[in-house]
């Protein structure tokens, strides 16, 4: 199998990145990952200010995956400006970044981007828009398309780069949202984020935060027909496909429904090494 691919005019040494918030910021894996044999990673999603993140516990694991609830923990932007990007670029990686960018108005994800976007230290952005929009009553960004369109286009306006908009699971009509991503400037679209879920242990909630997001193994079959759902209705549009993947096998169903590039989140949180046997296992036209 031919793996390197161009993809929003960018190229990437195999499909295979690293998905958002599994990763950190490339460096933490130093040593215990070989990122040189990706094709390439998003990194954790950065805000305009620090956000110390929910309540432990953070993570809960059941039978098919496990459940989060992170709550956007990360150093905000003038740290992943200073620290935290060029730290990831001293690597030297041959394959692409993604940076994820989180908001709670859409001025907030268009002012991370602008102060970002002079550095050389990555390729494009991937929009969380699974944020709750303050400015219109804590509903998610990516669940009313003029939402979309307002993040999408106010990230447009200020850069160049690649914009991957990242959709939820849980919306009724993923391809219209992915074609108001489009339409206001969008690259592609990642799909998907994290389902909604909970779990209890007794009468108390597993998670601090009370309720999260299910990844891994359950959500496979989810991903994959949202991967389908959007490639049959928007031909062109750059797709990366995400959720549940554990194996060669997984990547190639996900580009069968039609993914450009897949990510890999969860699976390699468990065996750090997992991803880049996926890399070795398509290369040989095993798994
Ligand atoms: C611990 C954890 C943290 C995550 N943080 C982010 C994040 O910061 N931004 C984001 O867009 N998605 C985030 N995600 C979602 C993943 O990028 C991915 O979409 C999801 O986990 C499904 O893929 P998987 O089943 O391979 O884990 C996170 C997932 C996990 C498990």
């Amino acid at each position: 199998m031919r793996l390197a691919r161009e993809v929003a005019g960018l190229r990437f040494p195999n499909p295979v990145l690293l998905a958002s918030g599994t990763a950190g910021y490339g460096v933490e894996l130093t040593g215990v990952a070989d990122l040189a044999r990706l094709g390439g990673l998003v990194t954790k999603a950065v805000s305009r200010e620090p956000r110390a993140g929910n309540a432990a516990p953070r993570v809960a694991e059941f039978a098919g995956g496990m459940l989060n609830s992170v709550g956007l923990a990360n150093p905000g932007v003038a740290s992943v400006r200073e620290r935290e990007l060029p730290g990831l670029a001293a690597l030297r990686l041959p394959g692409r970044i993604l940076v994820n960018v989180v908001g709670f108005t859409r001025e907030e994800y268009a002012e991370v981007i602008q102060r970002l976007d002079d550095l050389e230290d990555h390729d494009g952005y991937e929009l969380n828009l699974s944020c709750p929009n303050t400015s219109a009553g804590g509903v998610e960004f990516g669940a009313d398309p003029q939402s979309i369109a307002a993040v999408v286009g106010s990230c447009r306006a200020v850069t160049r780069r690649p914009l991957f908009a990242k959709l939820s699971p849980a919306l009724p009509d993923i391809p219209a949202m992915a074609r108001a991503a489009r339409e206001a400037g969008a690259d592609g679209v990642s799909l998907v984020n994290t389902m909604p879920g909970m779990a209890f242990d007794g009468t108390r909630p597993r998670l601090g935060n009370g309720f999260g997001g299910v990844s891994g193994p359950a959500l496979l079959a989810t991903g994959i027909l949202a991967v389908r759902r959007v490639r049959e209705r928007l031909g062109d549009l750059a797709i990366i496909g995400v959720g549940g993947i554990r194996s060669a096998a997984d990547v190639r169903q996900y580009l069968t429904a039609g993914a450009d590039l897949v990510a890999i989140g969860t699976a390699g949180l468990a065996d750090p090494r997992l991803p880049e046997r996926v890399v070795a296992d398509l290369e040989r036209g095993h798994g």
